[in-house]
């Protein structure tokens, strides 16, 4: 879409052809360089498609004749079964490629984070339950406890989006990278999507000057990955893997070598850590098995009678629930390039504040618009040997999605379950912790209970709130 006029006259004709010419209402009362943006927005739009998204020409699956193909994925579980070869064996595996310089970590932080509530990225939320870190520095510290176990030197790929971009940056320049080598920290945009009003399909003016935009969705980060350089610069530095995650898990164990040996001895291309489902319609996506491809129907896809199908002993099914948290070949990446680029768009109703032809603002309190996202869990059923590891949800899963006062996925939730995962630690390490006290460990002090034990003093009792930072004060 590169060779679009920009002319007024052809930018409506254009723009017309889809009914979309309000884009350009406007267009008089605004400054030559606010024209050159508009202009350039409107450029950018594939409008045909978005005619076919807002029609819902994007493929209709048969959920329920999928779920009923759909069967458990091939996973190790969390007891170790699945897999021919043993846990310990998995982490030996993920420590010699973490050595050997072989993994890269990805955190996609270009969400809005519009349930949160929170006027800052959701990276630079504090979240640490006694410490206050930021979720940011909350994966800094585990990269720089990695780091220094393996000796290696992990680069640190951040997705941020224009509503996240230059606060991440500034967060990231202001606090020295956070410790880590700014060299080795790279922050890179995602791509945009318009959003549509849900009723009549036109797109939504975020001002005069501008169309509203929104992230394209984390199924964005391969293409964003690709044009921005990140993943020829892990190919430079010999990185054969990239693990990914979401800024918003606290608990997600960034580049864990037992998660990385599982993803090397199944011979995968990308495989994905889940949680078992604690109940039938959990709003988890479902990691699923269909004709030999592994892939995720989304909870809202799932019918319930596909939900709540039991095997003999009682258990779920489907048990498997996404928590977003991957492993990626660079080599996959590279191969899917432009498939990337049309993987499947999914459709969201959210609040989205524009303004309307008068140009006077509007804040919705309702859903009003429909935004169109891609899904980084869309790329499964194009791997190779797509392969699934269980963790525990206390050892793995706390997401910070909605304000505290909401019945799930709050801070307060998450920092509870960062404090209990950390009392069980000090607990196993021989300490006692009063109730009602809250503890939390700095990954560079200890990663596991049994470094804890060598690094605190026998018979520890804690009956005061204590976050045990990278050295023990006595
Ligand atoms: P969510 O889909 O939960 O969305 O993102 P969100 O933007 O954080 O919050 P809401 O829906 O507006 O309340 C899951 C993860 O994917 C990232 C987010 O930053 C979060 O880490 N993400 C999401 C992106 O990086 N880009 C996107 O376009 C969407």
């Amino acid at each position: 879409m590169t060779d679009k006029p920009l002319s007024f006259d052809s930018l409506q004709e254009l723009l017309a052809g889809f009914g979309q010419q309000h884009v350009l209402h406007h267009w008089h009362a605004l400054s030559q360089s606010q024209q050159t943006i508009l202009a350039a927005q409107v450029r950018e739009l594939d409008l045909p498609e978005l005619a076919s998204l807002v029609r819902g020409e994007y493929g209709s699956t048969d959920f329920m004749a999928l779920a009923a193909r759909a069967e458990s994925p091939p996973a190790v579980r969390a007891d170790g079964s699945g897999a021919d070869w043993s846990q310990a064996q998995a982490k030996l595996r993920g420590e010699e490629a973490l050595r050997n310089g072989q993994v890269a970590a990805v955190i996609v932080a270009g969400g809005q984070g519009t349930r949160l509530g929170f006027d800052q990225p959701k990276g630079m939320f504090p979240i640490g339950p006694v410490s206050k870190r930021t979720l940011f520095q909350f994966f800094a510290d585990r990269l720089l406890a990695v780091n220094e176990i393996y000796g290696c030197r992990i680069p640190l790929y951040i997705m941020t989006s224009e509503a996240t971009d230059q606060q991440t940056v500034d967060y990231f320049a202001e606090n020295d990278y956070l410790g880590l080598p700014f060299e080795d920290v790279k922050i890179f945009k995602q791509g945009t999507m318009p959003a549509v009003d849900s009723s009549t399909g036109k797109l939504l003016m975020q001002n005069p000057g501008s169309l509203a935009l929104s992230p394209d969705g984390h199924g964005g980060t391969v293409a964003a990955l690709d044009r921005s350089g990140c993943l020829a610069d892990a190919a430079k530095r010999g990185v054969i893997h990239l693990a990914y995650i979401q800024v918003d898990n606290p608990l997600a164990n960034l580049c864990d070598p037992a998660l990385i040996g599982h993803h090397l001895m199944a011979e995968s291309e990308m495989t994905t850590q889940v949680v078992r489902k604690r109940y039938p319609m959990e709003k988890v996506g479902n990691v699923v098995l269909v004709e030999g491809q592994v892939q995720i129907i989304e909870y809202s896809d799932l019918p319930a009678e596909a939900a709540e199908a039991t095997n003999a002993d009682g258990s779920l099914k489907l048990w498997a629930g996404n928590i977003g948290v991957h492993l990626f070949n660079v080599n996959f990446l590279r191969r899917i390039g432009s498939l990337a680029t049309s993987l499947p768009f999914h459709r969201a109703a959210k609040k989205v504040p524009h303004i309307d032809e008068q140009g006077r603002a509007v804040a919705p309190d309702q859903p009003n618009a429909t935004k169109f996202e891609r899904f980084i869990f869309d790329l499964l059923p194009l791997a190779n040997n797509a392969f699934v590891v269980e963790s525990l949800p206390c050892e793995a899963f706390a997401p910070v999605k909605n304000g505290d006062g909401s019945v799930t996925d709050t801070p307060s939730m998450a920092r509870k379950a960062i404090s209990d995962l950390h009392q069980g630690w000090l607990e196993q390490a021989g300490a006692w912790v009063d109730q009602g006290v809250q503890v939390e460990i700095n990954p560079r002090l200890a990663l596991t209970a049994e470094v804890l034990r060598e690094k605190i003093p026998a018979n520890l009792r804690i009956d005061a709130d204590r976050y045990f930072d990278i050295r023990l004060e006595s």
